[in-house]
């Protein structure tokens, strides 16, 4: 992680280098994880993520050829250049279509092109949403620049659908939120339905805590497969329960209905289980870090957490189990997996003594599985997007 002036230097630095003139500013934009509430975004419910350390910076400037430009820093070999007018999904893919399809988003308020070259530290693949980060920084970049007229929320929307319609993945607005509105030393209580938000203080080291990430080095892809099984699922389920969103639901006894004696009902009360219980945990934990009480209480809820994910919502792999095992088995007052699933990273609250024995433990169990060690590191909730320079 680099400072915000020194990252702001290397991006004009290099974007210079690669167009010839300087940006016009440099914008960052943060990863994140989750303490609490998985797979609820996209039914209404409530989620409680922070920002990471690391971000994405997009250093960016008006052109008038009609082009959009993209050059990245991590992907020097894949740079991109396409009439403003061609971006469409798909064109471009990969990497390049997350700042694409924001430019495309607001494509009606972008005169005549854009150079915008990207750098970052938000690991990819890792379930910790560099793509958001992605997304956000260039929404920012755009905002500014062209001095458009959006709230928070607008360019949350802006992001989100960049995501959605131009790469095609269904995600709801977690990452978008995270990256756009969390703040420093706080984590981010937000009711996806109505959009309230609130800034829970979470300052960790002052409990002698520390919040753990731990990369399990299977990536996940959400454009495909789990994700939006899941989120059919879920949408299955409201429409059984003749309620527009799962969110409606607070209690499990209003679940019953839904096991009719098939295991697709059966596999529809569990996903909905899983969404019912995983908002009331939110609301658990946000009661326990706005009180009194010891943070470390939320430990347990975190455990609940994952172990909802894996055997209710069934979107865990060993490798995440085993690591949540081993961080509880060393002493973490709670762990689970974050993000949409089927891979990614864990999160582990320990105190602060303790994270060389819980990582020792992890990386242990790893190398018992028959897997590289993982890439670790304590994080700190951490600022959103914001200008650089
Ligand atoms: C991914 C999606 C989010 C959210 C999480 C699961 O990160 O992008 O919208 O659904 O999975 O909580």
């Amino acid at each position: 992680m680099s400072s915000d002036r020194e990252a702001a230097r290397r991006a004009s630095e290099a974007f210079t280098e690669r167009f010839g003139t300087a940006p016009e500013g440099v914008w960052a934009a943060p990863g994140r994880v989750n303490v609490i509430g998985e797979h609820t975004d996209y039914n209404g419910g409530y989620v409680l993520p922070v920002a990471l350390p690391h971000t994405t910076r997009a250093a960016v400037a008006r052109r008038g050829d009609g082009l959009v430009a993209l050059a990245s820093l991590q992907h020097p070999d894949t740079a991109v250049e396409i009439e403003l007018a061609d971006l469409r999904p798909g064109h471009p893919a990969g990497w390049a279509a997350y700042p694409a399809g924001v430019v495309h988003e607001l494509r009606d308020r972008v005169p005549h092109g854009l150079s915008i070259l990207v750098d970052g530290d938000v690991p990819s693949g890792a379930g910790l949403s560099s793509s958001a980060a992605l997304e956000c920084a260039v929404a920012l970049a755009l905002r500014d620049l062209l001095g458009l007229e959006l709230g928070p929320a607008d360019l949350v929307d802006v992001a989100r659908r960049a995501e959605n319609d131009f790469v095609g993945a269904p995600t709801g607005i977690l990452d978008q939120s995270a990256a756009l509105l969390c703040t420093a030393e706080h984590a981010l209580f937000l009711d996806t339905r109505d959009r309230s938000s609130e800034q829970v203080p979470f300052a960790l080291a002052a409990a002698g805590l520390a919040l753990l990430v731990i990369d399990s080095g299977t990536t996940h892809d959400h454009a495909e497969g789990g994700y939006g099984d899941r989120r059919r699922e879920c949408e299955a389920a409201a429409a059984r329960l003749g309620v527009g969103l799962l969110r409606e639901i607070d209690d499990v006894a209003a679940l019953g209905v839904l096991a009719d004696g098939t295991p697709e009902g059966d596999v529809l009360r569990r996903r909905a289980r899983h969404i019912v219980t995983e908002n009331a945990r939110v609301l658990k934990v946000v009661a326990t870090l706005r009180g009194d009480a010891d943070p470390r209480a939320i430990g347990p809820v975190l455990t609940a957490g994952h172990e909802s994910l894996r055997d209710d919502f069934e979107i865990s792999v060993p490798l995440l189990d085993a690591c949540v095992e081993a961080a509880v088995g060393a002493g973490a007052h709670g762990a689970r997996m974050v993000g949409g699933g089927f891979g990614g990273s864990a999160i582990a609250l320990v105190d602060a003594d303790a994270v060389e024995a819980v990582t020792a433990a992890v990386t242990a169990r790893f190398a018992r599985e028959g897997q590289a060690a993982p890439r670790t590191f304590v994080t700190v909730p951490s600022a959103g997007a914001r200008r650089l320079a």
